[in-house]
């Protein structure tokens, strides 16, 4: 069985060259955004340069945009495993979400009921709160904080026969915790709810299968996932339909495109080809058997989530012998199946902002604060206390980086 190839992924990263202080720059900052292969920039000029138009156009350049997005739109639909037109295109997965919300609330009435989570970043909140203004109920799911896993007991008592949807992330971006999908959708199926998911942080870190997810809808980002800034919805053809967007009246009303309003993000979504091309090929090269692209894009989020895990052990145990390190989050690694590579934790002797500059003068990139999981720092009790430190881990990091991110926190604390 054909290793993944740490070296071939590393040089398709140009930005992974780069240095800091004369040191190599580590990227730990992937939570907040990737950094893409150099296919993706190359895509994104050639789409400017020689196809730049709107679609609908009797000519060959809005010609080539058309393709350009059928493109992309079937590429995601074999990332998802879903049919290309339960894709739709947007500016990221925060605008999709207020959306999306302001649709679902039309069909809502006083005394319905949205549950959301303390694991959530607030673009899976804030958009649901909003719906309180029309009567709607938001319930919020606890968590258990030892470990900042969902606390199921919880979410089966928030469920009633008044809950119309569960908002949920399928991984934190803070902590990492990777939530039991599959089983949330079908305890919200039960009480009749749909369940929107947040894969905006789970992307980049693993296989995702809507279908066999049976999920309603489902985000992500793909400046998250080695792509530039573009969001993505996947939603059942059924409720795609069924639904009715605001939109302006001469746009197309066929789905997805109904759910378009505006112009969308052209060249990123040539990048956004070029990002799944590349993704495709790191599968090829793991899965020579793989025979369409479906399969081979399973194949590399499948080799890229166990290659992740060697470096979760590589890190998080050696953090926990490091003195007034305390890690939020999963740190049983018998559990890592159930975490992404994403670390929070605090240091004694160093607020969080004081930790991330430290190391960013060593070319070693983290963030801090509360990255928008609003609801787990407060309920933490980390809000006023500059949140945590973020340590995110992706497919193109090493255990070397990990080693040099130890040894610089070793010398912090002498
Ligand atoms: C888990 C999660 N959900 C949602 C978002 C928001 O995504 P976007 O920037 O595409 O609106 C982020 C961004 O940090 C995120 O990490």
């Amino acid at each position: 069985m054909p290793i993944f190839d740490l070296q071939w992924v590393r040089a398709q990263f140009p930005a992974l060259a780069m240095e800091v202080n004369g040191l190599p720059a580590v990227f730990f900052d992937g939570p907040g955004g990737t950094q893409v292969p150099h296919a993706v920039p190359q895509a994104m000029v050639d789409y400017l340069t020689h196809a730049n138009a709107n679609l609908h156009g009797a000519f060959v350049t809005s010609q080539r945009t058309e393709a350009v997005v059928a493109t992309a739109r079937q590429a995601i639909a074999d990332l998802l495993g879903c049919a290309p037109d339960e894709v739709v295109f947007g500016s990221n997965m925060t605008t999709l979400t207020w959306a999306m919300s302001r649709v679902i609330g039309r069909v809502l009435h006083p005394g319905d009921e949205v549950v959301v989570t303390c694991l959530d970043h607030d673009a899976n909140v804030a958009p649901w709160l909003a719906l309180k203004e029309q009567g709607v109920v938001v319930r919020t799911v606890d968590i258990h904080p030892h470990n900042c896993t969902l606390d199921m007991g919880n979410l089966k008592q928030q469920l009633t026969d008044r809950t119309r949807l569960v908002a949920i992330a399928y991984a934190s971006n803070a902590v990492g915790t990777v939530n039991p999908i599959a089983e949330v959708v079908q305890l919200a199926h039960t009480v009749g709810a749909w369940v929107f998911v947040d894969a905006v942080h789970y992307a980049p870190h693993g296989p995702i299968d809507v279908r066999s997810l049976d999920c309603d809808f489902l985000l992500c980002s793909a400046y998250k996932f080695f792509g530039p800034h573009v969001g993505i919805l996947y939603g059942k053809r059924a409720l795609l339909a069924q639904l009715q967007p605001f939109k302006v009246r001469p746009s197309p009303d066929t789905v997805p495109d109904r759910w378009e309003t505006g112009t969308l993000n052209f060249e990123g979504l040539a990048g956004l080809g070029a990002t799944i091309q590349y993704l495709t090929e790191l599968g090829q090269r793991v899965s020579p058997a793989a025979s369409t692209r479906r399969q081979a894009l399973v194949a590399a989020m499948g080799t890229i989530q166990e290659y992740e895990r060697s470096l979760s052990l590589a890190l998080i145990p050696n953090l926990l012998q490091i003195p007034g390190m305390q890690v939020y989050g999963i740190t049983d690694p018998g559990e890592f199946g159930w975490r992404t590579p994403t670390i929070g934790l605090r240091l004694a002797g160093y607020t969080p902002l004081e930790l991330a500059t430290a190391l960013g003068k060593q070319g070693i990139f983290t963030w801090n604060g509360n990255f928008y999981a609003l609801n787990l720092t407060q309920r933490l009790g980390l809000e006023s206390g500059g949140g945590l430190v973020r340590i995110g881990l992706a497919h193109y990091n090493t255990t070397a980086e990990i080693e040099r991110l130890l040894q610089n926190l070793h010398e912090l604390v002498c």
